[in-house]
């Protein structure tokens, strides 16, 4: 894992939206794993900014979105497919045919996960996974206890999780109790992965996800054990970290990080 702590939410944000911009440039067919929630919204600003101002194509671009709630039409304003298509996808040159999210309204939601675990593999794999961390820890919505090898399943949600996303519901009771999510063994495939995390909410999380042992309890502390994972985090998400002074040695100081600084 590396670590790269920026001044704040929008550096953080910006900084991941480049990473993944240099990593849509170096491969255009590229298999882009893609997250929802608040933090992704700054980089997918930043995103279509570079789309806009400095031609970034998607047109060959195929995406696969973590999850999806169960039991959402995907024009339902609170699916995740809505969320990508506000956030990203009509703003982009991407072909709608090459954007891949699990359908929660499958009749045989088991199926649902087996066919989606299937086109992955069929794409080749995901290249380039984007990530962010709940309050319980998961990536994707991989609660605490969910199996490290985990494939794509259907899961129900922790309360922590559910009154995480209840403001984008107006409420705890409006939000779905189960998604459809990548599994841990899944996201551990893709060839690279980041995780954003901003804010002082965060700051515990990170701290065990990142320095903690690797536990099912946090699944993002899984992430330890893959072979190319950068973790970007604000100043206040990375307020519990033990060893900042040698995170920031590493990005002021390394050859790989050179044109971000
Ligand atoms: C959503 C997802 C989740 C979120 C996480 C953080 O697709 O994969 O793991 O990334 O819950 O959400 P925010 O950014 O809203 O705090």
């Amino acid at each position: 894992m590396e670590v790269i702590i920026q001044p704040n939410r929008e550096t953080a944000a910006l900084l991941a939206a480049r990473i993944t911009a240099h990593e849509i440039r170096g491969n255009p067919h590229l298999a882009l794993g893609l997250a929802t929630g608040k933090t992704m919204e700054r980089v997918y600003g930043n995103l279509v900014l570079m789309h806009r101002e400095a031609r970034l194509d998607f047109s060959l671009c195929r995406t696969f979105n973590l999850d999806e709630y169960v039991g959402l039409f995907p024009a339902d304003p609170h699916s995740y497919r809505h969320y990508m298509d506000e956030h990203l996808f009509r703003h982009v040159n991407i072909d709608p045919r090459n954007t891949h999210l699990p359908n929660g309204m499958a009749a045989d939601l088991e199926a649902e996960c087996r066919h989606y675990e299937a086109l992955i593999q069929r794409f080749g794999g995901i290249d380039f996974q984007l990530l962010g961390i709940g309050k319980a820890g998961h990536i994707g919505f991989n609660e605490p206890l969910s199996a490290l090898r985990s494939r794509t399943r259907v899961k129900a949600l922790t309360p922590t999780t559910i009154a995480q996303n209840a403001p984008e519901f107006g409420g705890t009771d409006k939000v779905p109790r189960r998604a459809i999510t990548m599994g841990v063994g899944t996201i551990m495939d893709s060839r690279r992965c980041l995780l954003l995390a901003t804010g002082h909410s965060k700051a515990e999380v990170v701290a065990q996800a990142v320095e903690g042992p690797i536990t099912s309890m946090v699944t993002a502390s899984a992430l330890q054990l893959h072979p190319r994972c950068t973790v970007i985090v604000d100043q206040d998400a990375a307020g519990k970290l033990r060893e900042k002074d040698y995170y920031r040695w590493i990005f002021e100081n390394e050859p790989e990080w050179e044109e971000y600084r």
